[in-house]
């Protein structure tokens, strides 16, 4: 009777630590109900500033990252999400913008930041793209897909991501203040892990 007893609780014993082991390893928080609808990606952040968020699966055997980056925007105006290879910060990063034009038509380009006035031409980025990029609007906010080799294989990456005002399908400056100014972060895509204060005084 006693031995029955026993064995009884195993496997309520093997639930609690399968759930444990779970409790150990959340997956870094995001806001919710808010995961791209219709793709599943295994890790999400909340950016810190412009109410972002970032989600995305690494793939280890041809270190490649899917990602979702998500930010809310009127309609009128853009968002973007980057990686700086070269260093950190908006000049010199390969980023992904999203926009609209009068007709509501959302598109993404893809353009190297030359300099703090860019000239955003639709080009390749410092890094391998290969799967073209996709962008939507719905509810408030926009959402860029895209998929990115990870320059030098390295999981850690220096991100930008960013938004601004627009009419049309032009793209107009960003705010040099504030929240636009403290939008980076490094990202372990591997880990999850997010590095470095997002605040800075570079414009
Ligand atoms: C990278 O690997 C993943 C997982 O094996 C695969 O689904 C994906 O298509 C690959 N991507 C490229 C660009 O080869
Ligand atoms: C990237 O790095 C991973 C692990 O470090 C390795 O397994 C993989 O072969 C590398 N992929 C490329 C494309 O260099
Ligand atoms: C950028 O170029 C790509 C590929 O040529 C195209 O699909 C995309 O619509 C272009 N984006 C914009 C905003 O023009
Ligand atoms: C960044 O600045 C904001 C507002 O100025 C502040 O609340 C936040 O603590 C700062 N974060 C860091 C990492 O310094």
């Amino acid at each position: 009777m006693a031995r029955r007893g026993h064995s009884a609780w195993l496997p309520l014993v093997a639930v609690l630590l399968l759930a444990a082991a779970e409790a150990a390893t959340p997956p870094p928080s995001a806001r919710p109900g808010v995961s791209p609808p219709g793709r599943s990606f295994r890790r999400c952040s909340s950016l810190p500033v412009l109410g972002a968020s970032v989600y995305w699966t690494y793939h280890p055997g041809n270190g490649t990252a899917d990602i979702a980056y998500r930010a809310p925007q009127s309609s009128g105006g853009w968002v973007a999400w980057g990686i700086n290879s070269q260093s950190s910060g908006m000049v010199g990063s390969g980023v992904f913008i999203a926009s609209q034009d009068g007709a509501g038509a959302v598109a993404a380009l893809t353009t190297v930041l030359e300099s703090y006035s860019p000239s955003l031409t639709n080009g390749s980025l410092g890094f391998d793209v290969p799967v073209p990029p996709a962008a939507e609007y719905v509810g408030g906010a926009y959402t860029i897909y895209a998929t990115v080799a990870l320059p030098m294989n390295s999981t850690v990456q220096s991100m930008v991501w960013q938004a601004g005002p627009g009419s049309t399908g032009a793209i107009g400056g960003h705010a040099t203040s504030g929240q636009n100014v403290q939008s980076m972060q490094s990202l372990d895509f591997l880990s999850g892990e997010t590095i470095g204060a997002s605040n800075s005084t570079t414009p």
